[in-house]
């Protein structure tokens, strides 16, 4: 595929889902390195999990923007609004589009549908229709590990069928990059949908298993391990991710010429994840291991009392596990932070934050 520079600095950058937990984390960093420009944060503020969270990422933003030579504003909206979402094109006429804003969640899609199709499907949908409409140098959105489902073969490679979903989350994901291919090719929107793989770090979300099980144990109930343990994930620091989110944001797809005459659609795929898949049994002990570090817990706390293996749970897979070759070929880069250290960090802020 090839690729076209796309200059970040002196351009409007629409990020939406921010601030929420990535994409906070993207906005800081664009704020401390581009020289120029607009970043547009959008968010919902929705209250799947505690707002306050969102409050204070917000609030780290506003913190950077007066040493930043980046504008930023921030527009509470609905990216399933259509009209409300034209006006902010209209109005921002935005060259970069980072889509992030999205129901996340595996098992909030079994209790709660409805807000997957809304802001994953007609959302994701309004994004494609106003990138079309008002024309963008780059569209980058948030896919997910979770449409590889419950691939066997391992590490899972973007060339590997995805047509199982074992969630609704996991199909919303999967209709997003069948969409984008389609407005890729009809519309010559050059797209690139990331497929992130449990990304975890400072201020994550609550609902993810390090932060939950981080609260049971501080609360003294029982954590489940699901699978008995048996479970492999590729946990991916958030500076890996936004790492390479900054990167693949400024080269977008060009296309390639067919032998046909025609075309190839301007359209990516990557997976970003930390290429090393962890046994969740592991993942606990070291988290554990950290968040005694840090006295969030004592050093004589009881975990074996303090967990409970239990078996599969509907839309889990056993296994994440990303093959990286093609984000390190076209952007020189591999996720390298380790849990060790990530850990440590999510302890050391989570003791700063709640104590
Ligand atoms: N964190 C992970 O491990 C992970 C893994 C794979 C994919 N992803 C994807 O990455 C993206 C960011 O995830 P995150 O972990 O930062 O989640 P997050 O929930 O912290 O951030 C998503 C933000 O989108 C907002 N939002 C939801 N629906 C919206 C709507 N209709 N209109 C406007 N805003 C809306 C929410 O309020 C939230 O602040 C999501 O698309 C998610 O599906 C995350």
């Amino acid at each position: 595929m090839g690729k076209q520079d796309v200059i970040l600095s002196g351009k409007n950058i629409l990020v939406t889902g921010s601030p929420g937990f990535i994409g906070a984390n993207l906005v800081i960093r664009l704020l401390k390195e581009l020289n120029g420009g607009m970043i547009i944060s959008l968010d919902s503020m929705n209250d799947y999990y505690d707002p306050k969270l969102k409050e204070y990422r917000l609030s780290r933003i506003n913190e950077i923007v007066p040493e930043s030579k980046v504008k930023h504003i921030f527009i509470k909206e609905d990216i399933s609004d259509k009209n409300a979402m034209d006006e902010v094109f209209s109005n921002y006429k935005p060259s970069i589009v980072v889509n992030l804003a999205a129901q996340a969640g595996v098992r909030y899609s079994i209790e709660n549908p409805d807000a997957y199709i809304n802001s994953n499907i007609l959302g994701f949908y309004n994004i494609l229709e106003l990138c079309r409409r008002y024309p963008v140098e780059h569209l980058v959105y948030a896919s997910s590990s979770s449409v590889y489902g419950g691939n066997k073969k391992v590490p899972f490679s973007i060339e590997d069928n995805v047509d199982h979903p074992v969630s609704l989350y996991a199909a919303t994901k999967k209709s997003n990059e069948l969409l984008a291919y389609s407005y890729s090719k009809l519309y010559n929107i050059p797209t690139t949908g990331l497929r992130f793989f449990t990304v975890y770090g400072p201020a994550g979300r609550p609902d993810m298993f390090y932060f939950s099980a981080t609260e049971k144990l501080k609360r003294g109930e029982k954590i489940q391990i699901y699978n008995y343990g048996n479970c492999k994930r590729d946990f991916t620091y958030i500076d890996d991710i936004v790492e390479g989110i900054y990167r693949v944001m400024q080269k977008a797809p060009a296309g390639e010429n067919e032998d046909d005459g025609t075309k190839s659609p301007t359209y990516s795929i990557y997976n970003i994840g930390g290429g090393n898949p962890e046994n969740l049994l592991d993942f606990v002990d070291v988290l554990q291991k950290k968040l005694v570090e840090e006295e969030v817990l004592p050093k004589d706390y009881n975990f074996e009392l303090h967990r409970e293996l239990i078996g599969m749970q509907p839309g889990d897979v056993p296994t994440t596990f990303a093959d990286t070759k093609s984000l390190e070929t076209d952007f020189g880069f591999v996720p390298n932070v380790g849990i060790e250290i990530g850990l440590g960090k999510f302890a050391h802020w989570y003791r700063e934050y709640y104590q």
